[in-house]
C-alpha cells in the first residue's frame, strides 16, 4: 500500500495541509517544521503522486514526443532540443517511437492523449492529419515535427528538405559526377520525396546528368547495406559514380558496403553523400559528406510552437494562427565526396 500523505501527516503530528505546504512551498512553514515532516517521508519512504496533482491542475506538465526512428542520432538531437526548451517552463519530455510503424505510432497518441500531456511533438508517418486534428479538438495541442502539414493546419517546423535534396545533388555534379543513384525510402515518407524531388531537380539542370532511383524499406544502416551490395555487385561500368542516401544511416550502410566488404573505393571511384549530419558522418571510416539539418533547434523551435498552441487553447482565442518555421539546410563537405 503506498504511503499517504496523511500517513505522513500523522507520523510528523501536522495536519494534510501542513505536508502539502512542506512539499510545494516550504518557505512558507517553519524550519522545525520542514525538518519533522522531511523526516516522516524518509522513515516512510512517501512518494509524492505527481502525476495525480498535474492532472488536479488539469493538464501535465509532460509534452509527448513521437520519433520515427529512436535509433537515428537525429532524432535523439531533436528530443535533446526539445527538453533544452522544456526544462525552461519546468516540463519534462516524454519520448515515443513510432519505429516507421503507424500502429504503434497511434498507440503512442492515445497513450499521450490518455496521460493528459500538455501537448503533442510528432514527426507522422502518414498525412493522417484528421487522427491528429481530433487529437486537437478533444484538447491536446498538436505541433509537427520535421514536417509541414499540407493544408498547414498545424504548427509545424521542418528543414526545406527539396533545397536540401538539390544542395546534396548539385554538389555531386558540380565535383564533376554525372550518374547518380539516390538511395532512401519509402517514399511514402514526406522527407525522402522532397529529397528525391530537389535531386531530380538538380540532375535537370545538367544535360549529361542521369539519376537513378534504389528504393528501400525504411532509413536504416541494414537496409543502406543492402543497397550499397546491390550496387557494388553490379559491373563496374554498370555503376553509378556518386551515391545520394536520404539520410545518414543509410550512407553509413552503403559505405560499408562499398568499402569494408567490396573494395570499392569512395571517393574515387564512387561518392557518397548523407543527410543529417549526425556525429557518426564525421567519424566514418571515410567522413561523410551530409546535408545538414539543425535537429536541436528544430526540437527546441517545436516546444516553442507548441507552448503558444496550449497557450492560444487555454485563453480560448478563435484568431490564432498556427506558425510553420522552415530551416534552410546546409551542405557540410568531407572525404567522401572530395573531388
Ligand atoms: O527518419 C526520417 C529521416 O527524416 C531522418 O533521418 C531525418 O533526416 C528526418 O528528416
Amino acid at each position: 500500500m503506498a504511503v499517504s500523505v496523511k500517513d505522513v501527516a500523522l507520523a510528523a503530528s501536522v495536519s494534510v495541509g501542513t505536508v502539502s505546504n512542506v512539499l510545494n512551498r516550504p518557505e512558507i512553514v517553519s524550519p522545525a517544521t520542514v525538518e519533522r515532516v522531511q523526516a516522516a517521508i524518509e522513515r516512510l519512504g512517501f512518494v509524492r503522486n505527481d502525476a495525480a496533482r498535474q492532472l488536479r491542475a488539469g493538464r501535465s506538465r509532460s509534452i509527448g514526443l513521437v520519433v520515427l526512428d529512436v535509433r537515428n542520432p537525429f532524432f535523439t538531437d531533436v528530443a535533446r532540443g526539445a527538453e533544452d526548451r522544456a526544462a525552461e517552463e519546468h516540463m519534462t519530455v516524454l519520448l515515443g517511437n513510432s519505429d516507421e510503424n503507424t500502429t504503434r505510432e497511434g498507440a503512442y497518441l492515445d497513450l499521450f492523449e490518455e496521460q493528459r500531456v500538455h501537448g503533442v511533438l510528432i514527426s507522422p508517418l502518414t498525412d493522417d492529419m484528421p487522427r491528429l486534428a481530433r487529437l486537437r479538438e478533444r484538447g491536446t495541442p498538436v505541433v509537427l515535427v520535421d514536417r509541414e502539414s499540407p493544408d498547414r493546419a498545424f504548427s509545424s517546423v521542418a528543414v526545406d528538405d527539396v533545397v536540401g535534396g538539390e544542395l546534396a545533388v548539385s554538389h555531386l555534379l558540380e565535383s564533376g559526377r554525372r550518374r547518380i543513384a539516390f538511395v532512401g525510402g519509402p517514399e511514402g515518407l514526406q522527407q525522402v520525396a522532397d529529397r528525391l524531388e530537389g535531386a531530380r531537380r538538380a540532375v535537370a539542370k545538367v544535360a549529361d546528368a542521369a539519376l537513378e532511383v534504389v528504393s528501400t524499406e525504411s532509413l536504416t544502416v541494414l537496409e543502406g547495406r543492402a543497397a550499397g551490395e546491390s550496387l557494388r555487385e553490379r559491373e563496374a561500368f554498370d555503376r553509378p559514380d556518386a551515391i545520394f542516401a536520404a539520410n545518414d544511416l543509410l550512407a553509413m550502410g552503403v559505405l560499408q558496403a562499398l568499402t569494408m566488404q567490396g573494395g570499392v573505393r569512395v571517393p574515387d571511384e564512387i561518392a557518397l553523400i548523407g543527410y543529417d549530419d549526425i556525429d557518426f558522418a564525421a567519424a566514418a571510416v571515410v567522413p561523410l559528406s551530409s546535408i545538414r539539418q539543425p535537429a536541436t533547434l528544430i526540437g527546441y523551435t517545436a516546444v516553442d510552437l507548441l507552448l503558444k498552441e496550449a497557450a492560444a487553447a487555454a485563453s480560448g482565442a478563435d484568431d490564432h494562427v498556427h506558425e510553420h518555421v522552415v530551416f534552410q539546410p546546409e551542405l557540410v563537405v568531407r572525404a567522401s565526396t572530395r573531388a
